[in-house]
Order: structure tokens, then sequence, then C-alpha cells
């Protein structure tokens, strides 16, 4: 290694590998997933539409949609085993570490989770989008000592994610809302999660492990769990009147502001405008505009302040608060939609498999030897 390194810290800028999946256009502000734009995604299909294109590369027929929903519906059902282990759980855990546990025992209840081929990771994908939100939905039921609902085949996978939670639909603008948010967050690149997931196959270790390591990296409030911060951050602000003092002096105090920022995009997330549309409606719906006219004079005072524009997690978190969401299930949420395009991503990286290990440069100290024990002086 010379002594001359230039380090990319982060991996700020660094293309790593290739994908077919998506591709972000930060210099125009586009997201496509296999060349369809995000936002027309977003307005014309459903989340399982969105999540058999991420498997197969291509929008499904009306006939291969139908077979693909008769599947994921058939598998909304966790053994009695992993019931019990959430039956267990303190009822104050974080529903990721729910979920966390949740997939790595998925991966325990496999009979053969190092079975690669292609064929059976799909398998697994269909089940784990299928089997995410009943863990959830049962947790939230449990921790509120609630009886637990059993899902519903006749629903779609956005329907019947509040059916489990709350025993009811909610109205259809509520479903197609939230339905976007799903879309929106199923796939963005070689984000955090996205390549921790990646890395983790690239020992090739199953499907599970890299999917738990994607939850864990998910978890943090610099990447997924910022939706959650978002809200609570709106809740401490509380009245559009105190947002843009609040705004002044967390930037005079140095505070990294959630849902601001992207290390991608640097002229505002290309999601956030359909986000925004979705999140005025649930405002309207509710008579609760207060959110986002706090938002507004949040993202009007950073942008004229630091020039930092808002990220999708800043409107997805109010947007999912009006849905009467609880603000720990947001950053799951996530789950429930970035898992289609995890799964993709790791089977992308099997099909063509090269073990990710990048180098380090080392500034300890210089070589020396060892002392014996016995010689060694108190430090
Ligand atoms: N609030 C305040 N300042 C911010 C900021 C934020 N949310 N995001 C970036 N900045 C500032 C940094 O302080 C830094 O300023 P400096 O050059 O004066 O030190 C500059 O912008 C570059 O930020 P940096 O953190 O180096 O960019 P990054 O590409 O490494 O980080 C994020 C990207 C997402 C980690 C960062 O913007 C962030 O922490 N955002 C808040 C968390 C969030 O919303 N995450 C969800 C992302 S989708």
């Amino acid at each position: 290694m010379p002594d001359e390194v230039t380090i990319h810290r982060g991996l700020d800028g660094v293309v790593v590998d290739s994908t077919r999946i998506s591709k972000v256009m930060p210099e125009i502000n586009s997201l496509v997933y296999f060349g369809y734009p995000v936002q027309e995604l977003a307005e014309e299909c459903n989340f399982e539409e969105v999540a058999w294109l991420l498997w197969h590369g291509e929008l499904p027929t009306a006939q291969q949609l139908a077979g693909f929903l008769a599947e994921g519906r058939s598998r909304r059902f966790l053994s009695k085993e992993l019931i019990e282990v959430i039956q267990k759980t303190p009822r104050t855990a974080h529903p990721m570490d729910v979920l966390r546990t949740g997939v790595s025992f998925l991966g325990m209840e496999d009979p053969a989770p190092h079975k690669e081929d292609a064929a059976a990771n799909l398998d697994r994908s269909i089940s784990l989008m299928a089997k995410i939100p009943i863990m959830l939905g049962t947790f939230y039921r449990v921790r509120k000592g609630l009886d637990i609902i059993p899902p519903r085949s006749d629903l779609s996978f956005a329907q019947n994610f509040f059916h489990i939670c709350l025993g009811q639909v909610p109205p259809p603008e509520v479903i197609r809302a939230f339905e976007v948010s799903l879309i929106l967050y199923a796939e963005h690149g070689f984000n955090a999660s996205t390549f921790t997931a990646r890395v983790a196959v690239s020992t090739l270790s199953d499907i599970y492990s890299g999917v738990t390591a994607a939850i864990a990296s998910l978890k943090g409030p610099l990447h997924g769990g910022a939706n959650e911060a978002v809200m609570h951050m709106l809740l401490e602000i509380g009245e559009p009147d105190r947002a843009r003092d609040w705004m002044l002096a967390a930037l005079a105090a140095k505070r990294k502001i959630m849902g601001f920022g992207h290390r991608v995009y640097k002229k505002g997330d290309s999601r956030c405008p359909t986000m925004l549309k979705y999140a005025r409606q649930m405002a309207q719906l509710t008579g609760q505009a207060k959110w986002l006219e706090i938002c507004r004079i949040l993202s009007e005072t950073m942008l004229k302040e630091k020039g930092i524009y808002p990220n999708l997690d800043f409107y997805s978190g109010p947007a999912y608060y009006l849905m009467g969401i609880d603000i720990d299930m947001f950053t799951p949420i996530f789950v429930m939609a970035r898992i289609t395009g995890w799964t993709a991503h790791i089977m992308e990286q099997l099909a063509d498999n090269c073990l990710i290990r990048p180098l380090s440069h080392y500034t300890g100290p210089a070589e020396h030897r060892v002392v014996p024990l016995t010689q060694r002086n108190r430090r």
C-alpha cells in the first residue's frame, strides 16, 4: 500500500459496482426503477406491481400480477413459535428490533437457508414481503395488550397492514397515500442499508442474514430512522409560529436537522414532490394543517440559511402521523417497502458475486516489539 492514499470517507462519490435495478440522477432530480420514473410508478401502480418490477425487471401483466398476489397473500402468516417470540418481547422494544429479531428467526425456521439458487431466494423474498407486516401488526397488538388480528387474503398489502394493526381499513385516500410512500421507499441504489445487505451476502451468507443486517443499518437516524426523528421534531416545535426561531436556534447550535440533506441529492430529493402532494391530502382529510405548515417554514428557513433541501423522510413522517400511525412504526414501514429493493439487490449480488472487501489506511503506532507480560511496566 503506497504512503500517499486518497481516502473516500463514507465511500462518498465511490462507484462500487454496477446495478440494473435503479438509477439516482441527482443532477435532474430523478430516480428510475428499471427505467421507470418513480413518480409515474407511484401514480400509476400499486405496491405489489412495483415489487414484481424490482424482482423481475419488468412490470407484470394482469395474469402475472394475479398469480403473484395470490402467492403473496397465501404467505401472510407466522409460525406459532414466532408469534410466541413476539409475545415474549418486552413491550417497550422498538419495532425495528422486533423485525431484526423476527427476520433472523425466519432464517432459523428455513430448513435450508444456504440453498442459494435464484428461485429459492425469490421464493424467500415473497415470504419476507408477506410476513414482515404480520410481525409488525402482531407486535403492535401485543404491546397494547390487544388480541392479535388474523390477516385477510382479500385485502391488498397496504389495506391488510391497517387491518391487522387497527382492525379496520381506512378510506381509499389513506390507502393510496400509504401505498405511494411504499413505492417511493422501495428502492434507492446503493444506499447504506442496501449496501449493508450486499456486503453481508457477498460473503455467501444467506438472504435472512443480509436482510437482518440491512434492518440494523436502516434503523439509524441518519438513514431510515429519520422519518421518526422528523415527527418528534415537529411535535417539539408544536406550532408554526415557533418554527423559524426553532430552526435558527438549532442551526446556531450546529444541530443536524432531521429530514434534511442527502448524500446524493444536493438540489432536492426526487421523491419529495410526490410525497408532499399526498401528505397534503392527509392534512386536508384530517383537517390538521399545522404540521405541514411547520414543514413549509422549516424548509424555507433551511434553504435560505444553508441551501439544504428536505428529503423523503421530511414528508413521509408527518403523512404517517396524519394517518394515525404510531411514530415508532414509521421506520418499520420503511422496511415493509425496502424489503423489495434489498432482496432485489441481494439476488443481483449473488447472480455475479464478488466479495466486498475494501482497504483501510492505517494510522496507528509504528511497528514495535511485544514486551513479555512480566516485564511490562504499569501504565
Ligand atoms: N442539518 C444541518 N446541516 C446539515 C444537514 C442537516 N440535516 N445535512 C447536511 N448538513 C450540512 C453539514 O453540517 C455539513 O456542513 P459543513 O460543511 O458546514 O460541515 C454539510 O451540510 C455536508 O453534510 P454531510 O453530513 O457531510 O453530508 P453527508 O452527505 O455526509 O450526509 C446525511 C448526508 C443524510 C447523513 C445528512 O444530510 C444528515 O445527517 N441528514 C439528517 C438525517 C436525515 O434526514 N437522514 C435521512 C437521509 S434520506
